[in-house]
């Protein structure tokens, strides 16, 4: 059997990391700026988590959820306290696209509609709704192309406001920071008109944090800069430093109905291990807060170079926008500066490093990018 080719490869085989660091199986170092999609939150092969993980498959790995599960309680009660959301509750997943499903779902069980508001450039994943509600038809197949989406532009109230009136729509979903789409940041004027034509109109607001949250923005989620409170937030990427796990937070106006959302793998044993270790590690070593001073110095940084046309971001989510296409540029720092870094369309290259990411080496990738611009 061969593998089923859906990947653009770079030749290149990561046998290992550690922190910002990953190598390659030649022994190639390389700096790690873009945390293999935003996922790797600790940073790579972080002791406590390593410990964490270790000690529970050692114990017991996986068991069902028809019984109860301590780890997942604890896990929602620190991540309630970690992210200011100690009233909601939480269901857990095992990705992001599951996350937005489940999410989809739960509106339109409660307020039993169909439409839905998302934005042009957005990206929610690749499964049934989920991909409906990605703004690329290159990845919707026809049998999920099934109507339920309107696109509208982001930041522009009067269009959304006009579409929410109607009165019909089920749920508004979009990113803190859309990270696929060029690292494009809702306004607070429009969050704040967001929430409140929501409220009017029976809409349920869905934030998908899965790139934009867990510390990555400077704060526990992007939204939390416009000072709104959304229905349903989804997480993913970080939660597990690199295990495959998904969340959907959700606020205490929903009623939970057993049998509505359910999972084999969500939310196991080993999962909640690799998830709580997260925790303890970002809050010991206060990695918001990291990413808030690290990611503005970077920013300011960046911002004074000449040869890059706009740079957007917050905290350790940045986006440097080219006049030219980028493709070459990325190539380059990767091969001749050995620094990973991801891309949104042809022209933007996205930052999306460990959130342990230091001054010293935020100033190492800006002399390794300087050297190829
Ligand atoms: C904002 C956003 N939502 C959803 C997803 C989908 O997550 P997953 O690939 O874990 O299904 C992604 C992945 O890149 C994402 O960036």
């Amino acid at each position: 059997m061969t593998l089923f080719d859906v990947y653009p490869l770079f030749d290149i085989a990561i046998v290992k990391g550690q922190g910002c660091h990953v190598w390659d199986d030649k022994g190639t170092e390389y700096l790690d700026l873009y945390g293999g999609h935003a996922v790797i939150s600790i940073g790579h092969a972080h002791p406590h988590y390593v410990e964490m993980i270790s000690r529970q498959v050692a114990t017991l790995g996986f068991y069902s959820n028809s019984v109860i599960n301590p780890l997942q309680q604890e896990l929602a009660k620190r991540l309630g306290q970690a992210s200011g959301y100690d009233d909601y509750a939480l269901f857990l997943i095992n990705s992001g696209a599951e996350a937005n499903e489940n999410a989809l779902k739960l509106a339109s069980f409660t307020n039993g509609r169909t439409r839905v508001v998302s934005f042009q450039k957005a990206f929610h994943g690749r499964t049934s709704l989920a991909v409906e509600a990605t703004d690329n038809p290159k990845i919707i197949a026809p049998i999920n192309a099934n109507g339920h989406i309107t696109y509208l532009p982001l930041n522009d109230v009067e269009a959304m406001q006009q579409e929410l009136a109607k009165g019909d729509v089920c749920a508004v979903i979009l990113e803190g920071i859309q990270g696929v789409g060029g690292i494009q940041i809702p306004t607070d004027e429009f969050m704040q008109a967001l929430r409140t034509a929501c409220d009017a109109t029976g809409t349920v607001l869905i934030l998908d944090e899965i790139q934009s949250g867990y510390g990555r923005s400077g704060r526990f989620f992007a939204h939390q800069y416009s000072g709104i409170r959304p229905d349903i937030i989804t997480v993913a990427k970080g939660i597990g430093n690199g295990f495959p796990m998904g969340g959907v937070l959700i606020s205490p106006k929903f009623t939970p109905v057993y049998g509505q959302l359910g999972t084999t793998f969500g939310g196991n044993h080993l999962a909640c291990a690799a998830a709580l270790a997260v925790l303890d590690v970002m809050e010991q070593e206060q990695l918001v807060e990291n990413a808030a001073k690290v990611g503005n110095y970077l920013l300011s940084e960046l911002q004074q170079l000449p040869q890059i046309k706009q740079v957007r971001g917050r905290g350790l989510m940045i986006g440097m926008e080219f006049a030219e296409p980028i493709k070459q540029l990325r190539l380059r720092l990767l091969k001749e500066q050995h620094v990973f870094t991801g891309v949104s369309g042809t022209h933007v290259i996205r930052l999306l490093p460990p959130l342990c990411l230091t001054q010293a080496q935020a100033e190492e990738f800006l002399h390794r990018l300087k050297a190829v611009l």
